[in-house]
Parts: C-alpha cells; sequence; structure tokens
C-alpha cells in the first residue's frame, strides 16, 4: 500500500495549491483528481473559461460600438467557434502547467475519486479498478457544485448552469438569468454582448448580495445602462422547457400576481453547494452540517488527521480564498505556522465596468457600531480613464473615524479587480488611509484614483 505524508483529495485551486506546497515542504504528497485535467471547477469550467468569454466578447462589443469614436474604422463579425477555441486553448494550456508544477514539486496525481474508508485511508476509484493510499494526514479540497432550485431542471442545452452557459455554440436570442450574483452578471454580460436580451430574476432586491449596497446599485444602474433588464424581488417557481424555448414562472417575493417570460436558454446560478456527499465522512466519524459544510478549527476536522479547505468549509467560495487555505493547512501539517487573514479576501466581479472590493461595507460597519470616514474619487476626474473614454465608476475608502486605519475600500470600474491588490497590500500592513495618500502614484494612470480616494477621507482630494 502506498503511504503518504498527505493525500489531498481534490486537484482544483485548494488542492493543487495545497499539494504544491506540500512537495515544496518536503512532505510526501498525493492529490486525487477525477477529472481528465487538474484545476478544478476553477480552471475547467469557471474562473478561467469565462474570463476567456468575458475578455473576447468585451473587445467584440467594444469595436463593433466604440473603435469608430476613436478613429478606427471597419466591420467586425463573431466567429463564436473561434471563440469557443481560444478559450479551450488557454485552459487546456493552464491545466498542463498544473501537472508540471505536481512533476516538478513531485506530487503524484491519483486518477480518480477518492473517498476516505477509515482513518488514514483513501480509496481510489479510478479506470484500473480501487487502489487504498495510506495517509498520515488527509486534506478534503473537493469544492461545490451549482445549486439546483425545485421546478427547474438543469438540461445543459434550454435550461443551463455555468457549465453549460460557457459552452453555448450559438448565441440565444434570448437568455433569463435566474440570480443577480457573480456567475449570473459575469455570464449574463458575455451572451449579452454577443447578441443575446438579457432578463435577470432575482429573489433579493437588490444584486452582488453581501457586497456594499451603494457599490451593487452603482453596479446595477451600469448594467441596465447596457441593457440587461432587472426583475428583482421576484420568486422563480417553475420552468417549462418545450422545442422552442423556456417558460420561466415567478411571482413577487412581497406578494402579487404571477407572471411568466420565455426565452431560448435559462441560465440557474443561485449560488454553490460544497460536494461533500459519497466522500466516506462517516468512516472516519465526521458529519456534515445540514448544508452540507465541514465545520473546522485552523482546517483541523472534528476527526483527528483530516483537515479541510476551500469550497467544502465555512466562508466565501472563491479560488484565491481556497489557495491561501491550501497553503496555510499544509504549513500546519509541516510543524509550520499556516495562517489565512479572513479580513482581507477581496471580491471581484468581472464584468465591464469591474468590480471589486476588500474589507468591510459600509452596512457592516454600521450594524458593528464602527465610526468610520470616507473617501470616494470617482473616474471622471481621473485623466487616464477620461482620455481612455472609460471614466465609469468610483474608488470609496473607509476608513476609521479615530486612528484612520482603512477598515474597507468598494470600487467600480474598467480593470479595478487588478487595482485592489494594493489596498489588500496596504491593509495586510496595517496601513491608515493617509500611508495611501501621501504614496507617490505615477501620472497619468487609473492608480491615481486609489489615491485621490484616500485623500478624501481627510478632505484633500485634488482632482476632482
Ligand atoms: P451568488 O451567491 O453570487 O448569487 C446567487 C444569487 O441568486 C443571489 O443574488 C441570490 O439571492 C439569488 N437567488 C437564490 N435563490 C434564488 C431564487 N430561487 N430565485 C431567484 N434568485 C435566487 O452565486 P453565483 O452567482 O451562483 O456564484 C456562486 C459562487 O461562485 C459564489 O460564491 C461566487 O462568489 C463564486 N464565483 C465567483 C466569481 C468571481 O469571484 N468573479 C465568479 C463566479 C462565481
Amino acid at each position: 500500500m502506498a503511504q503518504y505524508d498527505v493525500v489531498i483529495i481534490g486537484g482544483g485551486p485548494g488542492g493543487y495549491n495545497a499539494a504544491i506546497r506540500a512537495g515544496q515542504l518536503g512532505l510526501s504528497v498525493a492529490c486525487v483528481e477525477g477529472r481528465a485535467t487538474l484545476g478544478g471547477t476553477c480552471l475547467n469550467v469557471g474562473c478561467i473559461p469565462s474570463k476567456a468569454l468575458l475578455h473576447a466578447s468585451e473587445l467584440y462589443e467594444l469595436a463593433r460600438k466604440d473603435f469608430a469614436s476613436l478613429g478606427i474604422k471597419g466591420a467586425v463579425e463573431l466567429d463564436l467557434a473561434q471563440m469557443q477555441k481560444q478559450k479551450g486553448d488557454s485552459v487546456g494550456a493552464l491545466t498542463k502547467g498544473i501537472e508540471f508544477l505536481f512533476k516538478k514539486n513531485k506530487v503524484e496525481w491519483i486518477k480518480g475519486f477518492g473517498r476516505i474508508t477509515g482513518p488514514g485511508k483513501v480509496t481510489v476509484t479510478g479506470a484500473g479498478g480501487d487502489t487504498v493510499l495510506d495517509a498520515r494526514n488527509i486534506v478534503i479540497a473537493t469544492g461545490s457544485e451549482p445549486s439546483r432550485l425545485p421546478g427547474v431542471e438543469v438540461d445543459q442545452a434550454r435550461i443551463v448552469d455555468s457549465t453549460g452557459a460557457l459552452a453555448l455554440s450559438a448565441v440565444p436570442k434570448s437568455m433569463i438569468v435566474i440570480g443577480a450574483g457573480v456567475i449570473g452578471l459575469e455570464l449574463g454580460s458575455v451572451w449579452r454582448r454577443l447578441g443575446a436580451e438579457v432578463t435577470v430574476v432575482e429573489y433579493l432586491d437588490r444584486t452582488l448580495p453581501g457586497a456594499d449596497a451603494e457599490l451593487a446599485q452603482a453596479f446595477q444602474r451600469s448594467m441596465t445602462k447596457q441593457g440587461i433588464t432587472f426583475r428583482l424581488g421576484q420568486k422563480v417557481t417553475g420552468a417549462k422547457t418545450s422545442a422552442t424555448g423556456v417558460t420561466l414562472s415567478f411571482e413577487p417575493v412581497a406578494g402579487g400576481p404571477a407572471e411568466s417570460l420565455t426565452a431560448d436558454v435559462v441560465l440557474l446560478a443561485v449560488g454553490r453547494r460544497p460536494v461533500t456527499a459519497g466522500l466516506g465522512l462517516e468512516s472516519v466519524g465526521l458529519a456534515t452540517d445540514a448544508r452540507g459544510f465541514i465545520a473546522t478549527d485552523h482546517f483541523r476536522t472534528a476527526a483527528p488527521g483530516v483537515w479541510a479547505i476551500g469550497d467544502v468549509t465555512y466562508g466565501p467560495m472563491l479560488a484565491h480564498k481556497a489557495e491561501d487555505e491550501g497553503v496555510a493547512c499544509i504549513e500546519l501539517i509541516a510543524g509550520k505556522a499556516g495562517h489565512v487573514n479572513y479580513g482581507i479576501i477581496p471580491g471581484v466581479v468581472y464584468t465591464y465596468p469591474e468590480v471589486a472590493w476588500v474589507g468591510k461595507s459600509e452596512e457592516e460597519l454600521k450594524a458593528a457600531g464602527v465610526a468610520y470616514k470616507v473617501g470616494k474619487f470617482p473616474f471622471t476626474a481621473n485623466s487616464r480613464a477620461k482620455v481612455n473614454h472609460e471614466a465609469e465608476g468610483f474608488v470609496k475608502v473607509l476608513a476609521d473615524a479615530t486612528t484612520d486605519r482603512i477598515l474597507g475600500v468598494h470600487m467600480l470600474g474598467p480593470q479595478v479587480g487588478e487595482m485592489i491588490g494594493e489596498y489588500c497590500v496596504a491593509m495586510e500592513f496595517g496601513a491608515a488611509s493617509e500611508d495611501v495618500a501621501r504614496t507617490c502614484h505615477p501620472h497619468p494612470t487609473r492608480s491615481e484614483a486609489l489615491r485621490q480616494a484616500a485623500m478624501g477621507v481627510e478632505g484633500w482630494t485634488m482632482q476632482a
């Protein structure tokens, strides 16, 4: 029987980063992954392919609608098959990159589906039958899958989840998105840009649950201006599929007459649920909560030698959160001081404009009774954004009213997902807003808006 210091179940961002870190620290490590390629949901059917389509569709829309005003003429036309192919090429190259990193760091990839079959035992069912691995430590990193909605049967043709929405071979004339969250608005944006009429049906009376309310409102206005229709406060009651489309029924959450809408395709994007069924947790005396999550304390589960990271545990279901947990978990296994700062996990929505935030929202600070100051700067007053004709959005900095420590940052604008890292580092170092306000930033760049918003906390913004 093969013996390992660590056996990781799942080869997504949590699992593969954990595996590589284990290899770096000299632990003998195997990573069990049943998919044909490494990288999990994120790399195969999530973050990465969606960004490939978001990038390509953004350029398509830009070329069609905005190039003429920049003095660039000529008609463009959509080749969806090629757009899908380049997406697949990028994904393929990146999954191979992880295989290379596994080899380089002496991580053994055991192909097949793993389940725990007793203390220190993982049984892998692969092409060649069952293999039993002996593990001093088992790390559960099996991730999550799209949540389902009763009465809305996903067939990946007419009614799709995120996986199906990434693989459509024709642009639907119309699309209804159930859920105004990250997936709904990112993939809804892709298909709207490519020509679909998109309606978003959402249970709550707002978009992007969890995001700062002012930010979510500005985001919704922007999406509406681009042509996405929002039906907020609506409870979906069912979906009927025919040869020509899907009829979705819904009714106001607050009460009132039921309605129905018909579209070529419905995208179900109402959240994700942990993948913990069939993992053999009972063989080590472990149970999940009612929603399938595994409780942990610094990644340790209640079963000795069994650890859990990423989407199967509590917290935001984000690849970078899982990655950080994977690394910290392995460092703890190796007797080092692994640590994740849960106060500084950024969120990004890769629409156009992008949405990015880190730390506390205004609502959270108010609820906690924290006195804070606000510094805000619009991109309309930023020269680089102006000359690029991309001046939508703002940067908002929230700082402690007494200590000036930065508590939260919320931004809407092109490329803000690339810029939020500056504030993550500042907050990790416990920066005050004045630290950012007094740091020289290159001119002319969008990053000056980060500084100007910080200057706004003390009321000395200069470019507005
Ligand atoms: P989400 O939790 O972001 O949004 C789901 C939305 O569906 C919510 O607004 C919710 O109120 C709504 N909803 C729930 N039940 C409903 C119902 N019966 N009828 C109508 N609306 C309903 O979940 P989403 O967008 O599916 O994303 C799943 C996960 O994947 C999230 O945790 C997200 O953070 C992650 N993700 C992150 C990305 C990023 O970081 N850019 C990209 C894609 C996904």
